[in-house]
């Protein structure tokens, strides 16, 4: 009999959703041959800092039996007790995986250390390159030829850990800033499923 190790993960998002729903449809809707595998990613509960964020609402939609929590963190001053009520959920569901996706805030240098090599983030850029918010704009805006889409590991420095995965998106003549983030997330689609797997089975 293969004995299943679960790797327990929790998303963390604060806008439209569309990378949490893909790996909620991946690893928990559509999961079904992977699930027999003898490790299989688990996505046991969604964190929104944004009480209004489209994600929230998504996620009850599409997966009601994920538990979805709204934690309140728009400024620093609440940062702390963000940080606190996530910790008693990592806790609650035996969570050994962090997965940012489009989480629009940056977490303690404390709470980083704490989850070494746990947290996981993907940026829509070639790290180093194009580091922080509207990295997509940026790179259209500068004329790069190619960007693309980084996955890796968090660290108290934002958008500096070491990478998992990276895939280039060609930027050609003819597109748009509009064209070039539909190209970025679609890459996105494809490569954070592809980087747990990757770590994880
Ligand atoms: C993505 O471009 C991701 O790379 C960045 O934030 C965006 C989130 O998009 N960190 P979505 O909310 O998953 O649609």
């Amino acid at each position: 009999m293969i004995m299943q190790k679960k790797i327990n993960c929790i998303i963390l998002a604060s806008g439209n959703g569309s990378n949490a729903l893909n790996l909620i449809r991946i690893f928990h809707t559509d999961a079904g041959e992977d699930k027999s595998a003898a490790c299989s990613i688990n996505i046991s509960a969604v964190v929104s800092n944004i009480e209004k964020a489209p994600v929230i609402e998504k996620v009850r939609i599409a997966a009601p039996d994920i538990p979805v929590f709204f934690l309140p963190y728009a400024s620093v001053s609440e940062r702390e007790y963000f940080e606190k009520e996530l910790e008693s959920i990592i806790r609650k569901y035996n969570i050994n995986c962090i997965i940012l996706a489009g989480f629009m805030r940056i977490l303690s240098k404390e709470f980083v250390s704490k989850f070494h090599k746990k947290i996981i983030n993907i940026h829509p850029s070639l790290l180093p390159a194009f580091k922080g918010k509207d990295a997509i704009k940026s790179a259209f805006d500068y004329g790069v030829k190619y960007t693309g889409v980084t996955v890796h590991y968090v660290t108290p420095e934002v958008d500096a850990g070491p990478v998992i995965c990276q895939e280039v998106v060609k930027i050609e003549e003819n597109d748009t800033l509009e064209t070039l983030e539909l190209k970025i997330h679609d890459m996105e689609h494809k490569i954070y499923p592809a980087a747990l797997k990757k770590i994880f089975i």
